[in-house]
């Protein structure tokens, strides 16, 4: 058996057990690429300041460069008795340069290599969400462009509630995709100080600058805490955090897109080229992608609870037990790129079944809110007329204006009372079985003598829809400009 790093402490090796269930260089040579960087920035700081000279540092460098060539060509030897990443590079390195690679890790600790690789590692992950973040926004508002001006029912509790435009719906998982992304950047933000120099847990007397090697891996600054440095897990609690929001908003896409799919709504239908069988019933076709996307959202917050469940207990500074902080992190994120990405593949392959939506519309009377609405702005109207009329909206609206002579014969309609008489009219339509526009005026008014003939042009999904117009609606006009903002921001040709 080869001897340990620390093998002048020891009388004994480990047993087969032991080094079986202590390593981690299964799961933790993902590191490579970040632990080498890690080394050359190190090996640079450390010949600068004199710990090792030029020469050592140059066949340092290429060694460690040769390293990462072999582990790319899969010709490196990864070996469990050499535990992990760290240990498994050095000794490669030690046998291919000899003597300048013991210098290495002069000033240098696994506590402080291990998160300096890791935070490098989220960083690049962080990024590589981002774009998936990105992409699948792009394809939602696609899907939103080719769709424009397709009514839907909006739901409320799952009950038909108002109409709305299917692009303001897809537009409305885009805003929370772009939170999601906002949250990991920040997260990236606050993530970006460096541990290494903090070395075991109480830095160095040798004489390091920690400046220079935060600068070179692109760190804000060097941590001020070497105690904190090599604690401090909250930089994944916090991306797994973001990850597990991003995970849930796509979950609730998943499950909307499931039941839309489903015979009951039957509003979308996804390609084939989407979709899986059943191996014993030969009619079905499964929305499978969006489900395991719901279903996967589960471990992406398992591997949250994981990771606040490792650390809830520790003392600082390090422990072993953080060995078991990689998995959770390299499965979450493989886990959101994979969501982000299989729901952009599926926004890409469905239809909107227009005929099927348009057919559904009249049920639900989604037009009432928008009735009553029209009962209030009657009632205003009726407020303003005379003095207020041809007066700048501003003047009539303004309160110190009106106490100043305008005389209101009118105090208008309290929006209760409206809700209360458009109630009426739904509960009609219930008994005879009509929608609200089936109502001849006859029927409205002996219910409320302010309807007018104008109220059909309120009535119905069409014109409701497109009377919603306050900032952020769902009225075409509204909705134009979010997509106007989302095609300029995402850049979008
Ligand atoms: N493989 C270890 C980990 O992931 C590296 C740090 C080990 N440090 C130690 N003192 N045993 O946590």
């Amino acid at each position: 058996k080869e001897n340990k790093l620390w093998g002048g402490r020891f009388e004994q090796t480990v047993t087969d057990k032991v080094e079986k269930f202590t390593e981690s260089i299964s799961f933790d040579k993902e590191l490579y690429k970040h632990d080498i960087m890690g080394s050359k920035a190190h090996a640079s700081m450390l010949a600068k300041q004199g710990l090792m000279s030029e020469s050592d540092k140059d066949s340092i460098l290429k060694g460690l460069d040769e390293i990462q060539r072999k582990i790319e060509a899969g010709e490196f030897e990864w070996r469990e008795d050499r535990e992990d990443v760290h240990m498994n590079i050095e000794a490669t390195l030690t046998e291919m340069i000899g003597e300048p690679a013991k210098k290495l890790h002069t000033a240098r600790s696994r506590n402080d290599q291990v998160l300096t690789d890791f935070k490098l590692w989220c960083r690049d992950a962080i990024d590589r969400i981002a774009a998936s973040i990105k992409n699948l926004q792009v394809a939602l508002v696609k899907l939103a462009l080719n769709n424009e001006g397709l009514i839907v029912p909006g739901y409320t509790h799952l009950q038909r509630a108002q109409p709305v435009l299917l692009p303001h719906l897809l537009l409305a998982y885009v805003e929370q995709l772009e939170r999601d992304a906002g949250r990991l950047l920040d997260c990236k933000l606050r993530m970006n100080f460096c541990p290494l120099g903090a070395c075991a847990l109480a830095g160095t007397g040798l004489p390091i600058d920690r400046f220079m090697t935060s600068e070179a891996l692109g760190f804000t600054a060097p941590m001020r805490n070497s105690i904190d440095a090599v604690s401090d897990r909250d930089f994944i609690m916090e991306f797994l955090s973001a990850n597990s929001i991003t995970a849930i908003h796509l979950s609730r896409l998943g499950e909307e897109w499931v039941l839309w799919a489903s015979e009951e709504f039957g509003f979308l239908t996804p390609s084939d080229s989407v979709s899986t069988g059943s191996s014993i019933m030969p009619q079905k076709k499964n929305p499978d992608p969006m489900e395991l996307v719901r279903g996967k959202s589960a471990r992406v917050i398992g591997d949250l609870v994981t990771l606040l469940t490792l650390c809830k207990g520790l003392p600082l500074a390090y422990n072993r037990d953080l060995q078991e902080d990689k998995e959770p992190v390299f499965d979450s994120v493989k886990t959101v790129v994979g969501m982000l990405e299989v729901s952009a593949e599926f926004a890409q392959n469905i239809t909107f079944n227009q005929e099927r939506i348009q057919k559904s519309l009249p049920a639900g009377h989604l037009d009432a809110t928008t009735l009553a609405d029209y009962l209030v702005n009657k009632a205003r109207e009726e407020m303003w007329r005379g003095e207020g009329e041809g007066l700048p909206r501003e003047k009539y609206v303004d309160n110190s204006y009106s106490r100043g002579g305008i005389r209101r014969d009118k105090s208008g309609l309290p929006f209760r009372t409206a809700h209360e008489i458009v109630g009426t009219c739904v509960h009609l339509c219930v008994s005879r079985n009509l929608r609200l526009e089936d109502l001849t005026l006859d029927d409205l008014k002996r219910i409320n003598p302010a309807f007018q003939q104008d109220v059909y042009e309120y009535l119905g999904v069409e014109n409701a829809v497109n009377k919603f117009c306050s900032y952020g609606s769902t009225g075409s006009a509204c909705v134009a400009n979010q997509l106007d903002y989302w095609v300029a921001k995402l850049e979008i040709s």
